[in-house]
């Protein structure tokens, strides 16, 4: 240990030894904004308060967020031990839910560009606009290894690579903690979903009861999705299949490819870890002692502390005080409630009680939520209002540059027949068809402003149209959203995009495209000479007969605020240089489709390889066209 961690260490135990029970349990509670008050937290010492996906205030702007964090931080403070507040959001592309915030592109993006270093300095930019606001713990990065891409979290992880996830989320944590843990513009990460939330199989997940499902809002959950379309008809696409479902590697699988990125975010100095709603052969996570005390902290030596996930300790058993006492005794040491908070405290105070939950574990948990806050230098003022960031960096230019970049570098070019990209800057007319070519919302995803995320101008930023409209100013743009004209043009650009979706809700049985999608592909393709696809996706999609009519097939992803940065690949402002990190399946059917051994279609082949990625020079090296 060194000379830092046991002073620390002393100080901790002076603390907690201080502490009673009830202390310590509040310490171990984390209720969600929305359901515990700032008198709440002074009365019961908590320990953290969480915004899940949208628990934005209103208005929804950094002035409010900051209002709203500062009153539960400073409640803390007046608490009897005055311990400090750890307030959480989930800040996984930029601190996405707040308008105004810079919206960095998802994972698979920036995991399409395996850069470390833009890595890092997408995080830095991110702690800085969520320090301005208060908070200091950010539910990321997801070292998720998506292995059925028909996963609706498919997009919050890099790809199936376990050693390239390892190295963008060490560098990521590196780039939460900054110079220092206790600066006050560092971000606690929380690396999640441990273990293996992305080998979760089609067709496992229990999240929702198809047989007796009445109505969202019977969910408090689910009813926060706010979801445009029919319920009962997004389920029949496929929501909850597989998100929270059971994983059936073997324990070798589970250490070399899930376990592998732990051991690389630890490494960088990651004290928090959550766990993932998921089963390991019909053993839920959260009650995996194994897991979470024999290998995470054993194992591993990790010493910070791990989180459940948003009410997921209720879903170990009907009976509540028994998900209680199973989940802390298998190493859960803070709960995310996020409701019924006192009845969390109530049960697991009964449980100590009654010996079913050892004090020593007690003890144990709060140790490791107290050092982690410690090593914050919460307990040493780095939480003082005055140090943390002004709230003019959220959304500040340097940051959107940082995003401009990353939304630049993402795209990947599947195809190039006839080198139809980059376009030629003496181009008379460019047909531009589909409504996301420029639509913010689409082009962010889920996670961004609400949980889901929705179409539309959610959040301040640019599109690609707008990019285009910069680098093709001698150009004729035939703007059709539904690409409904008659009239012809030498070129064309179709843009299709998922519907923005979080989490389960964005599982499906298929991916193919929409025939929405298809026939507006098929219009565009009778009018033009050469057709250029971009996908806007947090996945491969099925492209079907899209895949020949395409003369270019691009896959920008989910680039974020900055998406006329999409334009410059395009029109050869800048080079192609990003490579598939999953593997693309030819049809829907073919999937899972991942390279972790023996799969159940083992013979089918990809329509695009991992690796898959064509590279164009920018015209200002090649030479300009004639
Ligand atoms: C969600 C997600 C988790 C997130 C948490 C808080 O259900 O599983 O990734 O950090 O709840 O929003």
């Amino acid at each position: 240990m060194t000379p830092t961690a046991t002073r620390n260490q002393g100080r901790v135990d002076a603390l907690l030894a201080r502490m009673t029970l009830r202390e310590k349990i509040g310490q171990m509670t984390q209720p969600e904004k929305n359901s515990a008050t700032p008198d709440d937290v002074r009365a019961h010492a908590l320990g953290s308060v969480i915004s899940g996906g949208g628990g934005n205030p209103e208005p929804n702007t950094p002035e409010a967020w900051r209002a709203m964090v500062l009153g539960f931080r400073e409640a803390a403070r007046e608490s009897r031990l005055g311990i400090p507040l750890l307030y959480g959001v989930d800040a996984v592309h930029g601190h996405n839910n707040v308008v105004g915030a810079t919206v960095f592109p998802h994972n698979v993006g920036l995991g399409a560009i395996g850069d470390p270093d833009l890595v890092r300095r997408v995080a830095r930019a991110t702690a800085r606009e969520v320090a301005a606001t208060g908070v200091r713990w950010t539910f990321a990065p997801a070292v998720s290894i998506p292995v059925d891409v028909r996963w609706g979290r498919t997009y919050e992880g890099y790809g199936q690579d376990p050693e390239l996830v390892g190295r963008l989320a060490a560098a990521y944590v590196e780039g939460l903690r900054g110079v220092d843990w206790a600066s006050p513009d560092a971000l606690l990460p929380s690396v999640k979903h441990f273990l293996a939330d992305g080998a979760a199989r089609h067709g496992t997940s229990t999240r929702w009861d198809r047989a007796a499902v009445k109505s969202l809002s019977d969910d408090p959950t689910l009813a926060n999705a706010h979801l445009a379309a029919d319920f009962l008809e997004v389920l029949d696409r496929g929501a909850w299949t597989i998100d929270q479902g059971d994983v059936d590697v073997d324990e070798r699988t589970m250490r070399e490819v899930f376990l592998a990125p732990y051991r690389a975010a630890l490494a960088a100095g990651a004290l928090n870890v959550m766990a993932s709603y998921g089963s390991w052969h019909g053993l839920r996570m959260h009650e995996h002692r194994h897991l979470l005390t024999d290998v995470l902290k054993g194992e591993l030596s990790f010493e910070g502390f791990v989180v459940s996930d948003w009410a997921a300790i209720d879903q170990l058993d009907p009976d509540y005080e028994a998900c209680v006492e199973r989940s802390v005794n298998a190493g859960i040491d803070m709960v995310m409630v996020p409701f019924d908070w006192r009845r969390f405290m109530d049960a697991l105070e009964a449980a100590v009680e009654r010996g079913a939950v050892p004090l020593a574990r007690i003890d144990d948990a709060v140790r490791r939520i107290l050092v982690a806050k410690e090593r914050l230098g919460l307990f040493d003022g780095a939480d003082e209002p005055e140090l943390e960031p002004p709230l003019d960096v959220v959304g500040h230019p340097d940051h959107r540059r940082i995003a401009h970049e990353a939304a630049r570098r993402s795209p990947v070019l599947l195809k190039n027949r006839g080198e139809a990209l980059p376009l030629p800057p003496t181009l008379p007319a460019l047909l531009v068809a589909g409504a996301a070519a420029d639509d913010v919302g689409l082009q962010c995803g889920g996670w961004t402003v609400s949980w889901m995320g929705a179409a539309g101008p959610i959040t301040p930023g640019t599109t690609l149209l707008q990019g285009l409209r910069r680098w093709l100013p001698d150009t004729e743009l035939m703007v059709e959203p539904d690409g409904r004209g008659s009239a012809r043009a030498p070129a064309g650009l179709v843009v299709v995009a998922e519907e923005p979706y979080a989490e389960g809700m964005g599982d499906r049985h298929d991916l193919d495209l929409p025939a929405v999608d298809v026939s507006l592909i098929e219009r565009v393709r009778a009018r033009v000479d050469t057709l250029v696809l971009v996908v806007y996706s947090g996945r491969p999609v099925v492209l079907g007969a899209a895949a020949q009519l395409a003369d270019a097939i691009v896959a920008a992803w989910l680039p974020g605020s900055e998406g006329a940065a999409v334009a410059e690949p395009l029109v050869g402002a800048s080079g192609f240089e990003a490579t598939l990190r999953t593997r693309w399946p030819i049809r829907s059917a073919d999937l899972p489709l991942h390279p972790f051994g023996a799969e159940p279609h083992a013979g089918a082949r990809p329509l695009f390889e991992i690796g898959q990625g064509l590279r164009t020079a920018p015209w200002s090296d090649a030479t300009t066209p004639a």
